[in-house]
């Protein structure tokens, strides 16, 4: 039976034998950080990539792995009827096929059998696997019963291929488990309970930040001399303010509480991050210096001079504010950056009215103190209509709560 009103909320993390099931630690963690009662169920097979000492030292109790383990004779049943939510990250095409035919033969199927809680299913593997007709068969017959699929993401996999098939992002399996358990996401430590006051409480917001990094081969990348902190500020200033916050991600720089952080590489990763994360948000901020350009192609292996000059052809990325402008819902505030050289109102305004936003936060990254990398900033931020306000150099702290003043008055007017 589930745990009481007041009892931390009881989660099965099962792991199946994949690759990515190195990730599904992350997931435990988080799982722990946010209040959860974890208890780890690998398959067999999942041992052979991840250690069941890790979990048993990250998990809320001791991990179990057989049906024979535990002094009781039915661990499933006790696990089964004890979940409020059973996920299953890495879900392997194996493991996806014997529950969705009823196997009981581990302890993992059977406790997906014998549990009436809501289950969620992550699948990973091979893109030929994941497009084969058996998987999606097995897929759709486990969502008509009304389990939870988090389909996997497109990107490198293993053995270097490039494909839908990677394991969705630790964080965003976190955030979907609160969800379902109907746990607030990204206050406190996240998935905490948010703080009363403030005058963003209970408003949802997404930040990007730092500058993105697109490969020319496994150890090149093409970047730019962004450093996160303008949008790390923000985050954690809208954070202090009462909101929920995600904070997507290309800087390493440390984040400070209340903040659910999205890590990112490149424009591409940004992209499905950020729009995945902003249906429901209330508020999108673009504060990253995603890279407009990408090298069209990116060696599998390393370049050497020895083979002469190699040409580096680009091509653009995906324009991620414009396609946030695009799918805007009704009450939605979208804000944007625009770090400028020369003509600086100018060109921020054009991107003001052509990215369909808010506001946008003109920033003169030549002037002294300002823009890239500094712990200072002056900014003009224009407004959709037609306000202009002008924030003189200050720190960056200051800088995103003159934002944040911006975003307010917006909100309250809609
Ligand atoms: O077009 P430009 O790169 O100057 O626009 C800057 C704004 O657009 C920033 O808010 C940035 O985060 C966003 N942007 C984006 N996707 C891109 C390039 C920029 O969302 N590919």
């Amino acid at each position: 039976m589930p745990g009481a009103a007041d009892a931390p909320p009881f989660v099965v993390l099962g792991v199946s034998a994949g690759i990515s099931a190195y990730k599904a630690v992350e997931v435990c963690r988080r799982l722990v950080d946010a209040g959860v009662h974890v208890a780890p169920v690998l398959t067999e097979r999942a041992t052979r990539f991840v250690g069941k000492a890790t979990f048993d030292a990250l998990g809320s109790e001791p991990t179990q792995i057989g049906l024979w383990d535990e002094a009781s004779p039915i661990p499933h049943t006790r696990l089964g009827q004890r979940a409020d939510l059973v996920v299953v990250a890495p879900a392997t095409a194996d493991l996806l096929a014997r529950y969705a035919g009823g196997f009981a033969d581990d302890l993992l199927t059977a406790t997906l059998v014998a549990t009436a809680a809501p289950v969620v299913v992550c699948p990973a593997m091979h893109t030929e696997m994941w497009e084969h007709p058996s998987v999606q068969h097995n897929l759709a017959v486990l969502s008509s019963r009304g389990v939870t699929v988090i389909p996997p993401e497109e990107g490198r996999l293993a053995g270097g291929d490039v494909g839908p098939g990677r394991l969705a992002d630790p964080a965003l399996i976190v955030e979907r488990v609160l969800d379902l358990l109907g746990r607030p996401v990204g206050v406190g430590s996240p998935g905490a309970a948010a703080p009363a006051t403030g005058d963003l409480a209970g408003i949802r917001v997404v930040v990007s930040a730092g500058g993105t990094r697109e490969p020319i081969d496994p150890v090149r990348f093409i970047t730019n001399r962004s450093s996160g902190k303008q949008g790390h500020a923000l985050a954690e200033a809208a954070a202090r303010r009462g909101a929920q916050v995600v904070l997507v991600t290309a800087s390493s720089r440390p984040v400070g509480p209340g903040v659910v952080v999205v890590p990112v590489e490149t424009a591409a990763d940004m992209e499905a991050a950020v729009l995945s994360r902003s249906e429901g948000a209330d508020v999108v901020i673009m504060a990253a210096a995603v890279a407009d350009f990408r090298p069209k192609v990116v060696h599998g292996s390393k370049l050497h001079k020895t083979d002469g000059v190699p040409e580096l052809i680009l091509e653009p990325t995906p324009d991620i504010l414009f396609e946030l402008g695009r799918r805007r819902r009704q009450g939605q505030v979208l804000v944007g950056f625009a770090a400028e050289t020369d003509r600086v109102f100018e060109r921020a305004r054009a991107k003001l009215v052509g990215k369909g936003v808010d506001l946008m936060v003109a920033n003169d990254v030549a002037a002294e103190g300002v823009g890239f990398d500094h712990d200072t900033n002056e900014v003009t931020i224009l407004g959709a209509d037609g306000s202009t306000t002008e924030v003189p150099l200050r720190g960056k702290n200051a800088v995103a709560d003159a934002i944040l003043d911006r975003v307010c008055a917006l909100l309250c007017a809609r």
